[in-house]
């Protein structure tokens, strides 16, 4: 695993956005062969999607042939609630990208069938080839996607309950109202995103160290679903200053010093 640790969170976002920028210039995306990109919700991505918007309207980086599979969404929120997470994937970045809507996959939380709905998106992620590049961010108790405490370390896409950690952490998008919060989601299996060829987290906050020490200096554990990556071959974790705190200084300083040349 790369642990890439930049200033601040600005940094952090542009240095992920480099990295995505890179491999799908590098791909060379055509109808046939398009790039397929795992994306995330949450604040931790918003400045990566910002810096992809100023590539793609400077004319840098074109998604007209990326096509994407988002990690999670809730069950039963309506698809045009505000903080329903296609709303949250159109208003903070599709809608800004020259992506196709058909290009788009995000799991339906209100589908009938919700075990037909998580099969089929299984099938349509191995229907395009498998995702190349799977970006994320994690929750303070290290979850990836709403992979809770406790999850299957080979767990693939399937409904959850969210802990109440997450409800109280969530609630800040519902007025501040626990109630208000849906009590589970959809969302893709560990075993899903460690499927896809390569993984980027974005890990940034105070409130996200303790999640960080146990992804990069502890064993892999259910607990803490993010320290999957350990068993990944090409996994990068890119953070920021303040969501070291927890790391001991010579973690820190091993990988200061082997990425200091790595530009990229
Ligand atoms: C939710 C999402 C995760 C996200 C996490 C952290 O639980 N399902 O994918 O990583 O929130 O969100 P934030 O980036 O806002 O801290």
């Amino acid at each position: 695993m790369r642990l890439i640790i930049e200033q601040d969170y600005d940094l952090m976002s542009k240095w992920a956005a480099n990295y995505v920028a890179k491999r799908i210039k590098e791909a060379n995306p055509t109808p046939d062969k398009p790039f397929k990109l795992g994306c995330p919700t949450g604040s931790s991505p918003l400045g990566l999607y910002r810096e992809l918007i100023r590539k793609f309207e400077a004319g840098e980086l074109s998604f007209e042939n990326v096509i994407t599979f988002n990690m999670d969404e809730y069950v039963n929120l309506p698809e045009e609630h505000p903080e329903s997470y296609h709303s949250f994937m159109w208003n903070n970045f599709f809608s800004k990208i020259n992506i196709k809507k058909e290009n788009v996959h995000i799991l339906n939380g209100n589908a009938k069938d919700l075990v037909k709905e998580c099969a089929d998106y299984e099938a349509a992620i191995v229907a395009a080839g498998g995702i190349d590049l799977f970006m994320g961010g994690i929750g303070p108790d290290g979850h990836i996607a709403f992979n809770e405490p406790g999850s299957s370390i080979a767990s693939r896409t399937r409904q959850k309950t969210l802990t109440t950690d997450t409800i109280i952490a969530n609630c800040r998008f519902f007025d501040n109202n626990v109630d208000l919060v849906p009590k589970t989601a959809l969302t893709v299996g560990v075993g899903t995103v460690m499927d896809a060829k390569e993984v980027l987290i974005m890990v940034n906050g105070h409130n996200k160290a303790r999640a960080l020490q146990h992804a990069v200096e502890e064993g892999v554990n259910h607990m803490w679903t993010i320290s999957a990556l350990q068993l990944h071959p090409h996994a990068i974790i890119v953070c920021d200053e303040a969501a070291c705190g927890e790391l001991k200084v010579d973690t820190y300083k091993y990988f200061k010093d082997i990425e200091k040349d790595n530009l990229l």
